[in-house]
């Protein structure tokens, strides 16, 4: 028999169990993420952030992210199967990210993953970075299924994602330009903050408040899609006026007001689409989902409209390899081959595979 349909044979045999484990990779940007899960639990969860890295740059250095993964990731696996306390043998699947993210990031997860499934013997499953971002969700909400709507915002998606089933989600409306995690990025720079922006901007916002006119795009259309460049330009513009009539700028007031339009406009999205659908659930998914003001406003429209709200803790929101996991085993559950060993990163990978 083949690796590939003894593969087959032993995720057939998994398919209605919960009680194996998975030893899943991320390695899509620049965490290098290894968690060791069982069903819909985590059993742990190794982050090796280069944040600090790339800070001196401004924002992720493709090949300087690759290195590193490289560097960091047999450590990594080592800390997961010991923080777990077992051995690799007890692995039975190997999960590794295959896209959306960057190139050579992505290979070093998965060559690795393979690597370690075809010595083993067990099922390799490429996973779909952004599946992971929704199976999140499962992690603190075990008994959360479809249908629900899903407010997927993070630093390369913005989409409202109407989920039928793991495999069976509908866009909705998506960004026409950057998105949201990109808007916070972008407009981090403007103010002088460092990489990552997000968490950058909700600190400085902190001490501000939102009292800077910010235009918010597509008022009383009847759509969800979302625009995000216009805003980060009415930031520049405010900026540039302010700076050629010698008036001072409250950086904290303006980084406020970006960010309370910014959650506003996701929010009112996400309760659009619940109407619109009459799915009265909505779960949170992506790195700008760690943004307590975001959290705030959906929670506050969410009482007001009776809608059940599901918010990953903050650090499920940003990348981890334990939402890998935990989405090869709803591949799994829900009758996905494993991935055959010539799967290709996929840098721009979409929703449908
Ligand atoms: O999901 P994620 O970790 O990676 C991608 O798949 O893109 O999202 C990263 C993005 C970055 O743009 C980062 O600035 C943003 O999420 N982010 C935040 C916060 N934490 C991370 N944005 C707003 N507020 C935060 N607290
Ligand atoms: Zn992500």
């Amino acid at each position: 028999m083949t690796y590939y349909e003894n593969s087959c044979k032993q995720l057939n045999e998994l398919r209605d169990r919960q009680d194996y484990l998975i030893l899943a990779i991320e390695s899509s940007c620049d965490e290098t993420a290894v968690a060791i899960t069982r069903g819909r639990t985590v059993l742990t969860d190794v982050i090796v952030s280069q944040i600090d890295i790339h800070k001196k740059y401004g924002g992720v250095v493709p090949e300087i992210a690759s290195r590193n993964h490289s560097i960091k990731i047999d450590h990594a696996i080592e800390s997961a199967l010991n923080n777990a306390n077992i051995k690799l043998e007890d692995v039975s699947v190997i999960a590794s990210t295959y896209g959306p993210g960057l190139l050579g990031a992505l290979l070093v997860g998965m060559c690795h993953g393979k690597a370690l499934a075809y010595t083993l013997r067990v099922p390799f499953m490429g996973i779909n970075h952004i599946k992971g971002h929704i199976a999140a969700n499962y992690i603190a909400a075990p008994s959360l299924d479809p249908p629900f709507i899903c407010l997927l915002a993070s630093g390369g998606h913005t989409e409202i994602l109407k989920v039928n089933g793991f495999n069976e989600i509908i866009c909705m409306g998506a960004t026409r330009d950057d998105a949201s995690g990109e808007a916070f990025d972008k407009v981090a720079r403007l103010l002088n903050l460092s990489y990552p922006g997000g968490p950058a901007i909700e600190e400085l916002a902190l001490s501000g408040t939102p009292s800077y006119p910010i235009p918010r795009p597509f008022k009383n259309e009847k759509h969800l899609d979302f625009s995000f460049s216009g805003i980060k330009t009415a930031v520049v513009s405010l900026l540039s006026n302010a700076r050629q009539k010698g008036e001072k700028i409250s950086f904290s007031d303006l980084a406020s007001s970006f960010q309370n339009t910014v959650c506003e406009i996701l929010t009112t999205n996400a309760i659009n689409a619940s109407k619109m659908t009459s799915i009265n659930k909505i779960a949170l998914a992506g790195g700008v989902g760690a943004n307590s003001k975001l959290r705030e406003l959906l929670t506050i429209a969410c009482n007001k409209e009776n809608i059940e709200l599901f918010l990953p803790p903050k650090s499920l929101c940003t990348d981890n390899a334990s939402m890998i996991g935990i989405a090869a085993y709803e591949e799994i559950s829900c009758g996905s081959a494993p991935s055959d060993l010539t799967l290709d990163a996929d840098p721009s990978l979409e929703l449908d595979r």
